[in-house]
């Protein structure tokens, strides 16, 4: 297949998918914009960040396959995709334990106030009375927003640092979600606005659907305690921002966030956002599956797509 690579790539694999007898046009630095173009007589299109709207796809008429190398596919045009027959694959749960070490390190960074500690060392300040109010993690409530690959790597590394796990009980989890979850030995309470109260951190890792939208809302941050502690390695359609900004400057609360509502369509750009400036904010640049490990795991399964796809049958399908 002729296949359009529009973000970075592993050097291992686009040789792989070469060897494979794959005609790869490998354009990392492409943009949405140049899509269009880029794709005429492509089959296939491998992307990470770069957004794929309609007018990408309308006049692709080779194209069959749009593969997003992450789970999310919220940044490609699915209904205009399936308008056109064009099968749209997500890659789920390769990169998990990347995005839930990324929301650890956040949580540890943020109670211990690293980030605001190496900027003051940096400029030869010396101010340990400044760092003193650190409230540790051991034995403290962490809320687990998703109980999916992510949620629960996250889970078990919150409970091996001595945290109490909690989750929402929901009908219809697997019996393996449910076994993992009794093994890492999460609570279970009744509903999203009872974990807000009790817990004092509480860690996003849902989906963006329409009904993820807003889930933390002006509603639910009138629920979280004083110095709660609220992690965003999802996506940022999942949280009201205006309504964070005014609970970040209300109430003692903190944020870890690697994503946002508004984030470029392309992986380098110009990004405007209050709350990535707000000093009670680690913001990072939505780069919780950039490990090697991660893009490695992601990649070895795009070529394990695009080779099924070959051979006639559709893996990953959104
Ligand atoms: C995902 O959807 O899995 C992440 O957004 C992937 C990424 O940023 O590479």
């Amino acid at each position: 297949m002729r296949i359009l690579l529009a973000d970075a790539f592993p050097a291992a694999h686009l040789a792989e998918l070469t060897e494979l007898g794959h005609d790869c046009d490998y354009r990392p630095d492409a943009t949405t914009d140049q899509l269009a173009e880029r794709l005429t007589g492509c089959e296939a299109l491998v992307v990470r960040s770069t957004r794929v709207p309609a007018s990408a796809l309308d006049g692709a008429d080779a194209l069959r396959l749009v593969i997003r190398a992450g789970s999310g596919t919220n940044t490609i045009d699915c209904e205009a995709a399936s308008r056109l027959g064009i099968h749209v694959c997500n890659v789920p749960g390769r990169n998990a334990v990347a995005v839930a070490e990324l929301a650890f390190a956040l949580l540890l960074a943020l109670d211990r106030s690293i980030c605001d500690n190496v900027a003051d060392l940096r400029a030869e300040r010396w101010d340990k009375k400044r760092y003193s109010r650190a409230r540790g993690i051991l034995g403290r409530r962490v809320g687990v927003i998703g109980l999916g690959q992510v949620g629960l790597a996250f889970a078990e590394r919150a409970a091996a640092f001595g945290m109490e796990v909690y989750a929402v009980a929901k009908p219809g989890r697997s019996q393996e979600t449910l076994d993992r979850a009794s093994s890492i030995g999460v609570h279970f309470v009744d509903d999203l606005h009872t974990l807000a109260r009790t817990c004092d951190v509480l860690s996003l890792h849902v989906p963006a659907t329409d009904d993820t939208r807003h889930l933390i809302d002006a509603d639910l941050l009138a629920q979280v305690q004083p110095r709660t502690i609220i992690l965003n390695t999802s996506r940022g359609h999942l949280v009201d921002e205006d309504a964070l900004i005014e609970a970040l400057e209300d109430k003692d609360i903190r944020a870890g966030l690697d994503v946002y509502a508004d984030e470029p369509a392309t992986s380098t750009g110009h990004i405007e956002s209050r709350l990535a400036k707000h000093p009670n904010v680690y913001g990072t640049h939505h780069i919780g599956a950039s490990t090697e490990q991660a893009q490695q795991a992601v990649a070895a399964e795009v070529v394990r797509i695009v080779e099924t796809f070959a051979s006639g049958t559709v893996l990953h399908c959104v």
